[in-house]
């Protein structure tokens, strides 16, 4: 089992109010599956995401990626595991808007540490070929069409080479066409072996994954296959 989480809860103290996120989740995820999160608004989707992308940390409760428990990691421990392994894609991009794309896909690489500008510019160069921007890598991301920008937030997240894509909403901001466009790039690492898991609300965008996870109210209330 590649991902396996048990019993997650997330519970954000607002001082008068708890906000409990998540109330309990045990998923596993095998290596190489292709998985679509659905559930209503607010039901702890991205919250997740975030958990299971070692962007945030649970509450309580266990989460053991590729054997090792991450649970208990915070700070730079926590960043190097999501470095290793995860590429996320973020519902808004998350580009930065003061310089070029190739800039934008070579960060992850500067975090990383130890490679060299060229190195990182040529690897970026080359995430940015596999989802067709060949054309645009001097733009910035406000010269950029909106589904332009989510295939460099792609590119951004597979120029690591990490086992995991986690894509939050890639298709929430397009149109169908472009949506589609999309959804042939994860399509395509699923099929290279990468392990790809996707939220999203519209039903035909999880009828790419071969298993679908449905969240309401912070726990799995149904999984059933695409
Ligand atoms: N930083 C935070 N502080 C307080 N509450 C939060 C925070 N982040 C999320 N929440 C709350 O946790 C719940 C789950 O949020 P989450 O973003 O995971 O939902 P979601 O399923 O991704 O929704 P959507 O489909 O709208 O993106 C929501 O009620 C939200 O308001
Ligand atoms: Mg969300």
């Amino acid at each position: 089992m590649l991902i396996r989480t048990e019993n997650l809860t997330k519970s954000y103290d607002l001082g008068a109010v708890e906000v409990r996120a998540l109330r309990g989740v045990t998923l596993g995820i095998e290596e190489g599956e292709y998985v679509a999160i659905m559930g209503p608004s607010g039901s702890g989707k991205s919250t997740l995401m975030h958990i299971i992308g070692c962007l945030d940390t649970p509450s309580t409760g266990r989460y053991v990626l590729n054997g090792a428990e991450v649970s208990e990691l915070k700070g730079r421990a926590l960043a190097r595991v999501r470095n290793k392994e995860i590429g996320f894609v973020f519902q808004n991009f998350n580009l930065l808007p003061r310089v070029d794309l190739v800039a934008n896909v070579s960060l992850p690489l500067v975090y990383h540490g130890g490679i060299a500008r060229g190195a990182r510019r040529e690897q970026a160069v080359k995430a940015l070929e596999a989802v067709g921007l060949t054309h645009r890598l001097k733009h910035r991301p406000n010269e950029l069409s909106g589904g332009e920008r989510q295939r460099a937030s792609i590119a951004r997240a597979l120029v690591n080479e990490p086992s995991i894509l986690l894509a939050d909403e890639p298709t929430g901001n397009l149109d169908q066409k472009t949506g589609r466009e999309i959804m042939a790039i994860l399509d395509e690492l699923s099929k290279e072996g990468k392990t790809v898991i996707v939220v999203t609300h519209d039903s035909n965008v999880a009828a790419h994954a071969r298993r679908i996870v449905e969240i309401e109210d912070g726990v799995i209330a149904r999984e059933g296959r695409a």
